[in-house]
């Protein structure tokens, strides 16, 4: 028996409801003495854990520590999450996850760092990963199906990290075609999905789906080179999402649109969100910089562009490096 994790399981079910020691005794099955023994334990560690007479303990609503037991609890996917990981510290969530992978780790598994001291973004640009203020995540998923359709996952899990975002936040939280979301026109969260494939079955083996989304306050923390390009969901909104709640949100969405890769019901959402439709950009396509009116996303997720001849172009992600607004 684990009465801490017992514990953190009952508080993180109760949802910020308090539950009386008595209670949380009897359904641990240990003393009420050692339930407020491992309270006081989880508070040096780092939880913050109300507690009132005659009323119990809660979990607060600025508990800001990661724990794979409040985030488990917090999982309602059948096929996600299944095992939850939550590192200290670590190079990159991805290359963790990749690692599990490669050595056989279940569909699902999910990967999360309070810090990344090597944190990956696309482009082979590193992302700024501080600790106790970012959600870093990396899931792995072993999806069947072609690789057209795989492709598809960076953009699915665009729409999975928003809707999570926005319900919590309660602020509009928009996606920058490829994979980028924005609140008041600030990136917040980037999303660098990494794929292995068999050379047997020439198919997809697994995909790492990395996460980082800035949760509390940069403005202290990132340079002001970087505070150009990047916020915090806090720095935008004033709120402070609960990052294990941000997790678990993530995995359940992340199920629905995974379900969706072939009939691709979640671009309609995708489409909603995305906020370079509409506006004259500058794409950098291999050596080549076009400046074109972007006219919307096409059915493989590629950003639809006309150029001032009135040529229409699709571009991939993977050809059109940068995709900016242009002043
Ligand atoms: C980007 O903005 O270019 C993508 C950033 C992706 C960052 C996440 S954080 C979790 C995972 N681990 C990494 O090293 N990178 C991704």
């Amino acid at each position: 028996m684990n009465v801490k994790k017992d514990l953190l399981n009952a508080l993180a079910e109760a949802e910020g409801d308090y539950i009386s020691g008595a209670a949380l005794a009897e359904r641990i099955g240990v003393s009420r003495n050692a339930v407020w023994k491992a309270v006081k334990s989880l508070q040096a560690e780092g939880y913050s854990i109300d507690s009132v007479t005659a009323k119990g303990y809660r979990l607060a609503s600025d508990n800001n520590r990661l724990s794979a037991e409040v985030i488990s609890a917090g999982i309602t996917a059948k096929t996600l999450g299944g095992k939850i990981i939550v590192l200290d510290e670590v190079d990159s969530t991805n290359n963790y996850a990749k690692k599990l992978a490669s050595q056989g780790a279940l569909h699902g598994t999910t990967v999360i760092a309070d810090r990344q001291t090597g944190g990956k973004g696309r482009l082979g640009r590193t992302f700024s990963s501080p600790p106790e203020t970012g959600l870093y995540m990396s899931v792995i998923v072993r999806p069947e199906c072609d690789a057209e359709t795989a492709a598809m996952i960076t953009t699915a899990a665009a729409v999975a990290a928003a809707e999570s975002v926005e319900l919590l936040c309660g602020h509009r939280t928009d996606i920058k075609w490829v994979n980028d979301l924005y609140i008041n026109g600030r990136k917040i969260c980037g999303i660098l999905t990494e794929a292995s494939m068999s050379m047997e079955t020439m198919s997809m083996d697994y995909a790492v789906i990395g996460i980082g989304i800035n949760v509390r306050s940069v403005k202290d923390i990132f340079d002001a080179e970087l505070l150009k390009r990047a916020s915090s969901i806090e720095d935008e909104t004033g709120v402070i999402p609960d990052r294990n709640r941000l997790c678990a949100g993530i995995v359940n969405r992340l199920e629905r649109v995974l379900g969706e890769l072939e009939s691709r019901e979640f671009l309609a959402e995708y489409r909603r969100r995305e906020i370079l439709t509409g506006h004259t950009v500058t794409a950098t396509v291999g050596n080549e910089v076009i400046t074109a009116e972007a006219i919307g996303i096409d059915d493989n997720a590629n950003l639809i562009v006309r150029t001032s001849d009135g040529t229409e172009r699709h571009l991939g992600s993977g050809e059109a490096n940068l995709c900016r607004i242009s002043e």
